[in-house]
């Protein structure tokens, strides 16, 4: 094995990591981070060069199959994905079954987990050919699910997906689209929101994907493990960040305070108050993909004619940590989800959407690391050791003697 691991096994010692800050669980060559440089690829290819020139689709193939496709390729891929969008009739009933007011996150995580009903033969995860299905059909079919959990909680009627439309648009449609009217697709919102999706669509080893690799080693299918990382994702300190930062910002428009007095309370680590959207376990220098989300936001937000006021008190609380000593010391930085709130707001989507939007845009990445750790023969069960800090071997008390 790995050097230190089967060294402590043999002593029978064990490493206490809380929180796993040193210890790797895997290796892969999906993704790869320096937290300190600021950098991020995936397969190689700087984040930078993706947000700019590659497409959600494309981006999904290349961290799924390794390789950037050829024309052929995307469109095979493109159209088989677009043949998939359709959700069985008994699934689209789920929808009635969860409350008026049901949060977004949890009927996605659900609609995805029951996947495996209507698909009985993808339980095998190493069937090849179903792996293949599973991977498609999540592909197509989480857009649907999230812009119908969307409606549900507007109490607006479902759409059918249009299959002539690409994936992004499709989604915007069933989103916002009406029944009774052509939907005018808004390309400088269906741009935006695809390049987000792109910076989203991998992240190594973070709270969710190790989610999806700990339930898939213990050879759960597709389905099962996406939906167990959907609901790690939900979390204020992960996916759920990016709702927590939009509330903080109506916050403090909303409150007497001002951004310094919000900013010492947030120093004075007053009931754990945080700076939302600031901070990451790797990064310890700007995080790149904020730096091209802060960079797209201000003219986004003017293109769709949304220019926000908590746009300001966002660059203000940055401006502020940029030059603050507890800031600095602790290289704490805006995260990839600092600004993209601002961006959902605008295009419409209620605060709410927000992390399942981190959703669509990370399936890829959990489905591509959930086939590496599938294929990876040295794949164990995912099982941590613990320190024992509880009693000691004592009697059993009977009831009437307590
Ligand atoms: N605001 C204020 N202080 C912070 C923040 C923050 N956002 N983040 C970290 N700190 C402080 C901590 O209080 C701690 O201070 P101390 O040394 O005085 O105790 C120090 O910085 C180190 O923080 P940890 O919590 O130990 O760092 P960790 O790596 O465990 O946490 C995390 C990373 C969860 C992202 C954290 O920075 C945080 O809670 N940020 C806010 C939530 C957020 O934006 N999450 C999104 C993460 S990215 C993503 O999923 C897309």
């Amino acid at each position: 094995g790995f050097g230190i691991g089967s060294l402590l096994k043999e002593t029978g010692l064990v490493t206490l990591d809380s929180g796993f800050t040193n210890t790797a669980s895997c290796t892969s060559a999906v993704t790869y981070i320096d937290g300190d440089a600021g950098v991020l690829r995936y397969r190689g290819y700087p984040i930078e060069q993706l947000a700019e020139k590659s497409t959600f689709v494309e981006t999904s193939y290349l961290l799924i199959y390794g390789h950037l496709p050829s024309a052929a390729e995307l469109s095979a891929f493109t159209e088989r994905i677009q043949r998939h969008t359709l959700l069985h009739e008994d699934l689209k009933r789920f929808f009635d079954g969860f409350p008026r007011d049901a949060h977004p996150m949890p009927v996605l995580s659900s609609a995805v987990s029951a996947l495996s009903t209507f698909y009985p033969n993808s339980l095998n995860p190493f069937d090849e050919e179903q792996v293949e299905l599973s991977t498609i059909r999540l592909l197509a079919k989480l857009p649907t699910i999230a812009a119908y959990a969307h409606r549900k909680s507007l109490g607006q009627p479902l759409l059918y997906p249009d299959n002539r439309l690409g994936l992004v648009e499709n989604f915007t449609r069933l989103a916002f689209g009406n029944p009774a009217e052509d939907y005018e697709i808004d390309p400088v919102m269906v741009k935006a929101l695809d390049q987000l999706l792109v910076l989203h669509a991998d992240h190594e080893q973070n709270c969710s994907t190790s989610t999806v690799r700990l339930v898939g080693s213990g050879q759960a299918n597709l389905f099962a493990s996406v939906s167990a990382g959907i609901h790690a994702l939900s979390g204020p300190l992960h996916g759920g960040a990016n709702s927590a930062v939009l509330d903080m910002l109506e916050a403090i428009r909303n409150s007497d305070d001002d951004v310094d007095t919000f900013m010492t309370k947030v120093k004075n680590k007053e009931k754990g108050v945080r700076l939302m959207g600031f901070g990451h376990r790797v990064y310890k220098n700007y995080d790149p993909r904020a730096a091209i989300v802060k960079k797209t936001a201000d003219q986004i937000l003017s293109g769709l004619g949304k220019r926000d006021e908590l746009l300001d008190i966002a660059m203000r609380l940055e401006e502020i940590a940029l030059h603050d000593d507890y800031f600095v010391e602790r290289k704490l930085y805006p995260n990839v989800d600092f600004y993209t709130g601002l961006i959902y707001k605008a295009m419409g989507f209620p605060t709410k959407m927000f992390t399942v939007l981190f959703a669509l845009g990370r399936l890829p990445g959990w489905i591509a690391q959930w086939r590496e750790m599938i294929n990876d023969p040295a794949t164990k069960i995912g099982r941590p050791r613990q320190v024992y800090i509880g009693e000691g071997a004592r009697d059993y008390t009977e009831i009437g003697a307590r």
